[in-house]
């Protein structure tokens, strides 16, 4: 058997034109559009190509988008002052720092002075609050994980009673995921075993999943035979295994490998993320999409 190919790069078109549709009736309507500014401090080359996507993405929406870059010696009490200037801007319903910060800059100090309803990244303990609450309480569930769930529910996999086994426990991905999938909601009432490097019996948890997520940031570690025949199989991993010289642009590029073996388990699951393709394309778009609704709660439009 050959599974079914869950391709983020298509569902990512699909949410994003729904999205866009959606501006140009509020816009239409209210005179109003999504604005989000991004905060990058420093030129670290990664997070300069992220931001430049997540820039590009909103400006392509119909978004008010401000890209706000400062030098890497900013102070801790500047960048503090950046964003209460933005908690109290009009114009901006989503304000998103670019992580990693320089060392000089306490993170969680940060993450805390974003207004809690501009938190489009969902990192405020006050959204994780919410999102642990479920139901109505939450307003900004974190990219990845929401995106997951897009994938999740858009490939026509049923969760409610699903047993969901994810491989993790980052707060930014194996904890939030586990708690959205536990949630009694549409695209979630399942199951959920949390695994991790304490874990004893890995392969055994594994091999009971319906729907497996795996965010390790290990290459390869899921086996093949570690999933259940006609599973889901969700990899959530992006690591770098060496370069290669690109046919395009006769660059070097990195090779990219997930945490499942991909081209074993693809005989064995029902249907399975590539990486790339996968899981990736969902985070910006998940962006754009909290960026919406954090406009609609604004304008009280039900979300
Ligand atoms: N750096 C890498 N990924 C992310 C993300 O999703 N949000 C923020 N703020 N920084 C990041």
């Amino acid at each position: 058997m050959s599974a079914k190919l869950i391709k983020g790069s298509e569902i990512r078109e699909q949410i994003l034109a729904e999205i866009k549709k959606e501006v140009e009736d509020i816009k239409a309507k209210y005179g109003k559009v999504p604005g989000l500014v991004t905060i990058l401090v420093g030129e670290n080359p990664a997070s300069i190509s992220y931001v430049t996507l997540k820039v590009q993405t909103a400006h392509s929406l119909g978004f008010h988008e401000v890209q706000d870059s400062q030098p890497v010696d900013l102070s801790e009490e500047a960048l503090l002052a950046l964003i209460d200037k933005y908690n109290k801007d009009e114009s901006i319903n989503g304000i998103l720092v670019q992580l990693p910060l320089p060392k000089h800059i306490n993170e969680k100090k940060v993450l805390t002075a974003i207004d809690p309803d501009k938190d489009v990244d969902g990192f405020h303990p006050v959204n994780v609050g919410r999102l642990m609450i479920g139901g109505s309480e939450v307003k900004f569930p974190p990219c990845t994980p929401a995106g997951i769930q897009e994938l999740i529910v858009r490939s026509g996999t049923v969760t409610k009673g699903a047993e969901v086994v994810v491989v993790g426990r980052s707060n930014i991905v194996g904890k939030p995921i586990a708690v959205m999938m536990m949630q009694k909601a549409k695209g979630a009432d399942s199951t959920v075993t949390v695994v991790h490097t304490g874990t004893k019996d890995l392969a055994g948890h594994c091999k009971r999943a319906d729907i497996l997520i795996v965010a390790a940031g290990v290459p390869g570690l899921v086996k093949p035979e570690w999933i259940k025949p006609g599973a889901c199989v969700i990899d959530v991993g992006v690591n770098r295994v060496g370069e290669k010289v690109s046919e395009k642009t006769g660059k070097p590029v990195p090779i990219l490998r997930g945490d499942v073996d991909f081209d074993a388990a693809k005989e064995i699951a029902g249907s399975i993320t590539p990486v790339p393709g996968g899981v990736g394309p969902m985070t910006i778009t998940m962006l754009m999409a909290n960026t919406l609704k954090s406009l609609k709660f604004k304008l009280g439009i039900p979300v």
